[in-house]
């Protein structure tokens, strides 16, 4: 879904599709560090001020939902030392931003194995969204060790559990009920993605959820990625005719 804003100009008027669900793979950070001679943890303090410029324009836009992918289920292979300096980064950033993200009405939620982080750092977690939790403003979601395939796993545990205790009938279940198991149950699909960093891949991100996302990829390192280059992935995206497997002809005809 996306919201057509009209957008009048001097002789006609054009609608202007602001995705409603933007999605970001945040990619670059140890290489921006790593071309300064810096550590791959300066990246990734670089890369935060990268979040606070992207939070505020999605905001500005009118942009619904914000989901980052700020740490996967496979970052845990990295060396130790920058899994702990991410990890007491995710803490110092809730430390600090938690009041102006609220003043701003952003609701913020965490997604992923939450319980695999300390104990510390998901207190911190969760008064941050007990905080944000009645703010209409943006959803920012951070997906912090997270992984497509582990979301879709425990989405199957949880089915299979209301199917053994009788709540659900395993001849039900359908799309919508997988959807809503998924940890972004109840948020509508990202009507784009975005992937900073060159790569052009999806590295086990909201498999499920990106089936009919509008792709984005550009070389960018993310700390780097500013006002310009959202405003450039937001134009790719009102450029994109979505047809959701039907033709142009029948979109036209609608
Ligand atoms: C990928 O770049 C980036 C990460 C694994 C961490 C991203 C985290 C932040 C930007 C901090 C944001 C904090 C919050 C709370 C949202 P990479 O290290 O894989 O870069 P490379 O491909 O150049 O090595």
């Amino acid at each position: 879904m996306a919201v057509e804003r009209e957008n009048m100009s001097d002789e006609s008027a054009t609608c202007v599709a602001i995705p409603q669900h933007v999605a970001v793979i945040m990619d670059g950070n140890g290489r921006w560090a790593e071309t300064r001679g810096k550590p791959r943890h300066a990246g990734h303090r670089a890369g935060v001020a990268a979040v606070r410029r992207i939070v505020e324009q999605a905001a500005q836009e009118g942009v619904k939902f914000l989901t980052l992918f700020a740490f996967s289920s496979e970052n845990w292979e990295r060396p130790s030392d920058e899994v702990g300096r991410l990890m007491s980064l995710f803490f110092d950033v809730l430390q600090r931003e938690v009041d102006e993200l609220h003043r701003n009405e952003v609701r913020l939620k965490f997604v992923g194995q939450l319980e695999l982080l300390n104990a510390r750092l998901v207190r911190k977690i969760r008064a941050a969204e007990r905080r944000t939790a009645h703010n209409d403003g943006l959803t920012l979601i951070v997906a912090v060790a997270y992984g497509g395939r582990w979301d879709i796993t425990q989405a199957v545990r949880r089915i299979a559990a209301r199917v053994e205790s009788g709540a659900q009938d395993a001849a039900d279940i359908d799309e919508q009920t997988v959807s809503e198991s998924l940890a972004l149950g109840g948020v509508p699909d990202p009507d784009l993605l975005i992937r900073t960093g060159g790569e052009h891949r999806i590295s086990n991100f909201l498999l499920w959820n990106l089936a009919y996302s509008e792709l984005y990829f550009c070389d960018c390192l993310w700390p780097d990625f500013g006002e310009d280059e959202f405003s450039a992935a937001l134009d790719y995206f009102t450029r994109r005719q979505r047809r959701f497997g039907k033709t142009a002809k029948q979109l036209g005809a609608a």
